[in-house]
C-alpha cells in the first residue's frame, strides 16, 4: 500500500548515488523523493550501464538525469555535480547510498584480508562520502541535507560483515567531522542505520539469511524494508528535520536497543536441548 504524499520536498534539487535495481534502498529513496516532489541528478558506477536498471528508474523520475561515475574517481565525482549544476543550479539533498566489499564478495575472513582490497572497500564504502561532499561543496546550497546509509557493523561485531564493518566506521565518522564544519550554513550531515535488506549488496555477505532473520525476531519492529527506509530518508531530506545534524540514526525496527527477545530466547533454549540431547545419544 502505498503512503499518502505531502509535498515534504517540493522545489528541493539533489544527487542521488547508488541505485541498481528495484532492490537497491537507493531505488526506493528515489521513488520516494520524486513524489514528495523532489527533483535529483542520478548516479552509480560505469559498470552499471551494462547490468542496472539505472535507465528505467530515470524514466519513472520525470527523465531524471542520469550521470555514471566511478565513486573512487574525482573527475568522475566532479562531473556529477557540474551535471547538477547545469539542471538545477545548486543542491539541496544528496544521498549516498554505495557500498562493496571485494574481501566479503571472494571469501575472505577479516583475519585474512587482501590489503588491495580492503583499501578498495573503504574507497568506495566510505572515502566517496567526503569526495563527494568535497565536490558539492561549490554547489551546495546553504540549508541542505546529506544522508548516508550504514549498517550497526560500525558498532557491533557481525563476523560475516567483516571489513564493511571498518568502512561503515569510517564512513559516519567523515559525515560527523563534515556535519561539524558545514553546520554554519545549516548543511546537515547524517548516517542512516538501516535493517538487514535484501539487496545485491545485502545478500552478497555469506550468511545473510540467518543475519536477516536473527534481526527481523529480535526487533520490536521486524526489519525495516527498502521502502520504510525511504520514508525516514525523506524526512532527514526535508526541512522537518533541519536541527538534525552529525548523527547516527538507527532505522531497523528497534534492534539497536534489544538485547534477547521471547521468541529468540525459545529458539535458542530448544537448540540447546537439542544439542544436550544429541551429547546423551552420544555418549550411549
Ligand atoms: N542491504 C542491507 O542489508 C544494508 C543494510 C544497511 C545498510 N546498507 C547500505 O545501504 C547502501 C546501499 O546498498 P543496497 O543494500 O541498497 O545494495 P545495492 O547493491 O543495491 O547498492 C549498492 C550500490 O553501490 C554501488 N557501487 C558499488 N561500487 C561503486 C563505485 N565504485 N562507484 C559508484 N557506485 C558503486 C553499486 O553499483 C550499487 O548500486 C550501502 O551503503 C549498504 O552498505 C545495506
Amino acid at each position: 500500500m502505498r503512503r499518502k504524499f505531502y509535498g515534504l520536498l517540493e522545489g528541493k534539487k539533489g544527487v542521488i548515488f547508488g541505485p541498481l535495481d528495484e532492490h537497491s534502498i537507493a531505488w526506493h529513496i528515489a521513488l520516494a523523493v520524486y513524489a514528495e516532489g523532489g527533483r535529483f541528478v542520478i548516479s552509480n558506477a560505469p559498470v552499471t550501464q551494462r547490468f542496472g536498471k539505472v535507465e528505467e528508474l530515470a524514466r519513472l523520475c520525470g527523465d531524471a538525469p542520469v550521470v555514471y561515475a566511478d565513486a573512487t574517481s574525482d573527475e568522475d565525482v566532479k562531473r556529477v555535480f557540474e551535471v547538477a549544476r547545469e539542471h538545477f543550479g545548486g543542491v539541496d539533498f544528496i544521498v549516498h547510498s554505495i557500498g562493496m566489499s571485494l574481501n566479503i564478495r571472494k571469501g575472505r575472513p577479516y583475519e585474512a584480508l587482501n590489503y588491495d582490497w580492503y583499501v578498495k572497500t573503504l574507497d568506495i564504502s566510505a572515502i566517496s562520502l567526503h569526495r563527494i561532499i568535497h565536490h558539492a561543496l561549490p554547489v551546495l546550497n546553504d540549508g541542505a541535507s546529506i544522508v548516508a546509509l550504514t549498517y550497526i557493523g560500525a558498532q557491533r561485531i557481525f563476523s560475516r560483515y567483516s571489513d564493511m564493518c571498518d568502512a561503515k566506521a569510517l564512513l559516519e565518522s567523515i559525515a560527523r567531522n563534515f556535519g561539524a564544519r558545514l553546520g554554519k550554513r545549516g548543511i546537515r550531515v547524517n548516517t542512516v542505520s538501516q535493517s538487514p535488506t535484501r539487496t545485491t549488496a545485502g545478500s552478497g555477505i555469506e550468511g545473510f539469511d540467518a543475519m536477516f532473520e536473527f534481526a527481523h525476531r529480535l526487533a520490536p519492529l521486524g526489519n525495516a524494508t527498502a521502502e520504510d527506509c525511504a520514508d525516514y530518508v525523506v524526512t532527514l531530506l526535508s526541512d522537518l528535520t533541519r536541527k538534525v545534524t552529525m548523527q547516527n540514526l538507527y532505522h531497523d525496527g528497534g534492534f539497536s536497543t534489544m538485547g534477547m527477545s521471547e521468541e529468540l530466547m525459545a529458539l535458542f533454549e530448544r537448540a540447546l536441548q537439542a544439542e544436550a540431547a544429541e551429547k546423551a545419544e552420544k555418549a550411549g
